[in-house]
């Protein structure tokens, strides 16, 4: 099979190290890729948001599936537009990624299909979400509704920071907001594969958001991940299937949408039971890179049965082992940093056996890899303990040359604490 993977991430340097290994696979193409991407599929230089360029380019290349990383794509209708094309895509619809995409669609989904999740109201008058806050207990939590870059949610212990958040939010004046009760407990993500009628498990991680040491400093987009997440036991898992993830499938086939592709729920747990943060409808950024490294099944084939509604047929097995990755980014992520040093050392730090690194923000420049994001590489390791892994990952780390990075030393703090 031909396979385009869309993304250029950690996320999808794993997805392509692991598409890589299929039997079923002829030829891998990554649009746009990275540094790492580069060494196992041909990357093209594809505008993802141009739709028809990408059929296009699928059509001449008689691609088989392409596989979508991110969820810009999938919120902006790349899956639809394929499949109108009569090209087999991996991911969710536009109207099926809205769970993503739109905060307040799936909080009234979750309210109609009595999904647990956080007691909420939706406004998009910027003087009733005042008075509300005024009045709700603290701490209060408040998110702009839509992919919202940069202004996201704010946990506010205060009134006063509710308000310069909904102030913020209410700039852009079509905004809207939801802003709903403080979740206590332990957060984990699990993660599910859903062909529109069979559902399944897909492994368990959690991520550490904030950038520095001790859950510390300003939110990222990961520092760092390990799976499987030992919060979720067997029995909370079972419940996170039944009480969360197959009822959201089912209300949104009451909707008239099927839902194929990933689901990855960002839970709190608590003596309560598993409630619902919020979805997301694609794999985490570096929740997948940890996944990955678990699967001892063919992804392509789980991803083919997904797109042909045939998740009922294949096996999905994962290694006992444990996995975690620790992200090393630019100096000042995830504010302002500088691109374009050379990485050293990647060979050596890659030896190990069990060690894997995956690039996010990298590219080649003939044989050197220089940095080009602000996310810029997961090292990672799998082990026989998530202690294991933990010491690998950091080992390999201490093996790389690059004075213009710096990771989170603490990744898979809460997972190692209670031993
Ligand atoms: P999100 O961007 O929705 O993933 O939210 C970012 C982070 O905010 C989550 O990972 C949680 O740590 C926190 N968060 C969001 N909603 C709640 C909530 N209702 N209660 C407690 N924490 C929350
Ligand atoms: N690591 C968090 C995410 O991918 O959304």
């Amino acid at each position: 099979m031909k396979v385009l993977l869309i993304g250029s991430g950690g996320r999808e340097h794993s997805l392509a190290w692991a598409l890589a290994a299929s039997p079923l696979l002829t030829k891998l193409y990554a649009a746009p890729g990275n540094g790492g991407i580069s060494d196992i599929a041909e990357c093209v230089a594809l505008d993802v948001s141009d739709h028809s360029a990408v059929a296009g380019f699928c059509r001449d290349n008689k691609i088989d599936l392409v596989v979508i990383g991110p969820e810009a794509p999938l919120v902006a209708g790349l899956v639809d537009d394929l499949e109108a094309a009569g090209i087999r895509a991996f991911g969710p619809t536009k109207a099926a990624a809205q769970i993503e995409g739109s905060k307040g669609f799936t909080k009234e989904l979750c309210r109609d299909a009595g999904i647990p999740t956080a007691a909420y109201q939706h406004f998009t008058d910027h003087d009733a979400a005042r008075d509300y806050v005024r009045s709700h207990a603290l701490p209060v939590v408040v998110k702009a509704d839509g992919l919202a870059a940069g202004k996201g949610v704010t946990v506010a212990a205060s009134r006063e920071e509710a308000i310069a958040a909904l102030d913020a939010i209410f700039a852009d004046s079509d905004a809207a907001v939801v802003i709903e009760e403080f979740l206590d407990g332990e957060e984990a993500s699990v993660f599910a594969l859903s062909d529109g009628h069979n559902v399944i498990p897909f492994g368990t991680a959690q991520d550490h958001k904030r950038a520095f040491d001790g859950d510390t400093g300003p939110n990222t987009g990961g520092m760092g991940a390990y799976s499987p997440a030992p919060v979720v036991t067997e029995a909370v898992m079972a419940r996170v299937m039944a009480e969360i993830i197959e009822p959201t499938v089912a209300a949104l086939a009451a909707r008239g949408i099927r839902y194929r592709g990933v689901l990855y729920a960002g839970l709190m747990i608590n003596a309560g039971g598993p409630k619902l943060i919020e979805y997301n409808a694609r794999f985490g950024d570096p929740e997948c890179q940890v996944l990955m490294l678990r699967l001892q099944d063919d992804l392509l084939a789980i991803l083919n049965a997904a797109v042909d509604g045939a998740l009922d047929q294949i096996s999905i097995r994962w290694r006992d082992e444990a996995a975690l990755s620790v992200v090393v980014a630019a100096k000042g992520y995830p504010g302002a940093y500088e691109s374009g040093s050379e990485i050293g050392g990647l060979a050596e730090a890659a030896a190990p056996p069990g060690v894997e690194i995956f690039h996010a923000g990298t590219r080649r420049d003939g044989g050197r890899i220089l940095s080009a994001g602000g996310r810029v590489l997961g090292v990672s390791a799998i082990g026989q303990t998530i202690a294991e892994a933990q010491a690998r990952a950091y080992e390999a780390v201490d093996r790389l040359d690059w004075p213009d990075g710096f990771c989170r030393r603490d990744i898979g703090w809460r997972a190692l604490r209670a031993f």
